[in-house]
Formats: structure tokens, sequence, C-alpha cells
């Protein structure tokens, strides 16, 4: 699979009205190739930003993790499809046969091959190993992020979302065609914001990074398309 930098650029579309989502697909769609829907924006606008970001020939990655039973999660998932989404995830702490049940009703009810990409989330990278102790979870944290993608590869998942820092050995683990998605990306000269653990589009891509996440480094920069541009310049 050999993507352009624009169709490995995801921009973190973290606001809360259809009029900013509409002014922010205007200025970066020649730049982005996907627009990550979260929580947030869901909450607050629904499909409806989905379907601005479609009418403007974009794709979309709705970031809801989901995580319920498997019933619940397998109907999210089919829903999800129907919006058309390019990708979406669940978590994978949700389980295998959750894991297992949402990949084989989206099948199911797309048809093989033509699904949308659907991605676990492991251990959040705001949660250390002091943090997922506190949770009834054994670290080091690596070690356990690698374990529930290895789950998420057995549940037939297409890949996880993941710090940059761990791309290397999830790939050499689970093999360069599991894909890999990775927020916490800054450039050099950025400020890290709350990001702990963060990799420069570059080296997040030369580490095996199959796509990029970015947020403010794109949409607090003074001109965000500017930005935008020196990213693909970066990863050309
Ligand atoms: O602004 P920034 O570039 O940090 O945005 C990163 C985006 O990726 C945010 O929408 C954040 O919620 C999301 N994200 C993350 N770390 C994860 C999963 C998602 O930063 N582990």
């Amino acid at each position: 699979m050999m993507l352009t930098p624009k169709q490995r650029l995801i921009f973190a579309l973290d606001v809360v009205s259809v009029n900013e989502v509409r002014q922010w697909v205007r200025l970066l769609k020649g730049y982005v190739g996907i627009f990550k829907v979260g929580k947030e924006l869901f909450t607050a606008c629904g499909p409806k930003a989905v379907d601005i970001i479609h009418s403007a020939g974009s794709e979309v990655f709705l970031d809801l993790k989901f995580h319920d039973i498997p019933n619940t999660v397998a109907k999210a998932g089919v829903a999800a499809a129907g919006l058309g989404v390019k990708m979406f995830n669940v978590h994978t702490l949700g389980g295998l046969k959750m894991m297992e049940a949402v990949r084989e009703a989206v099948d199911k009810t797309c048809g093989k091959g033509k699904r949308p990409i659907i991605l676990g989330v492991t251990i959040l990278t705001s949660m250390d190993e002091k943090a997922i102790k506190q949770v009834g979870i054994q670290g080091p944290v690596k070690r356990r992020v690698l374990h529930l993608a290895s789950l998420a590869k057995k549940a037939g998942l297409d890949g996880v979302v993941a710090s940059p820092l761990e791309v290397k050995d999830i790939k050499k683990k689970l093999g360069k065609g599991f894909i890999t998605v990775t927020p916490g990306i800054r450039m050099s000269d950025s400020k890290p914001d709350d990001q702990s653990r963060t990799m420069t589009p570059k080296e997040a891509i030369s580490a095996g990074a199959d796509y990029i996440v970015v947020g403010r480094p794109i949409r607090e920069a003074k001109d965000p398309v500017a930005a935008a541009n020196k990213i693909l310049e970066e990863v050309r």
C-alpha cells in the first residue's frame, strides 16, 4: 500500500460547531486526506460533521473508541460503516470477542474488502505505568501495548492507534501490513502541549507509521495551510 503524503495526513478536527467544520475543511482539504472526528465534535454535531467532510470530497476517521458489550459495539460499527467513513476505532480492552463481533458484523454488512479500516486503541498515551497499575493492569506499558495490539490482530482488526514511539515494535511483531496510526506528532520547533512522547512527522513515517494525526500544530499555527504544507514537504 503506497500512500501519498496527503493520504497519510490526518487532521484532528477538534472543534464543536458545523461552521468551524466547514471553515477548516474548506481551508485544508487540498492538504489533508482525512479529517478525524472525535468524541467532542461527534457529540456536539453528530453525523452532520461527517457529511460536511464527505461533501468536500475528503475522508473521515471516526475516532469514537467504541468500548461496550460485543453486540452493542458490533451495531455501532455497522452504523459507522453506514456513514461511509474511511476508518473507525474500538478499544482493545473491550476484549477479543468484542473486536471479533464488530469486525464480523461490518464484514457482513459491507462485504469483505469493502468495509472501513477498523483500528484498535491499546493503552491511551495519557496513561503511564502508575496510571495503568491504578486500574489493575501491570506494566510495563510497552509490553501491554504489544499484547493488546496482538489481540487486535487476532480479532482480524486492520491495525492500531499508537504512540509513534511504539510503531517500530508493533511493525516488527505484527508485520508491515498491520496499520499504525500515530498521534503525538510535533514539529521540531513546536511546543509539546499535553503530549509527552512525541516525534516529528518525518520521524514517525520513517519509524513505519502509515498515517499521522496532527491537531494543534496545524490548528494553532499562525498560518495553518503553511503548517500543513510543511508537514507534507517533510514526509515527501
Ligand atoms: O493536537 P494534537 O496534535 O495533540 O491532537 C492529537 C489528536 O489525537 C487529538 O484529537 C487526540 O484526542 C488524539 N489522540 C491522541 N492520543 C491518543 C489517541 C488519540 O492524542 N492516544
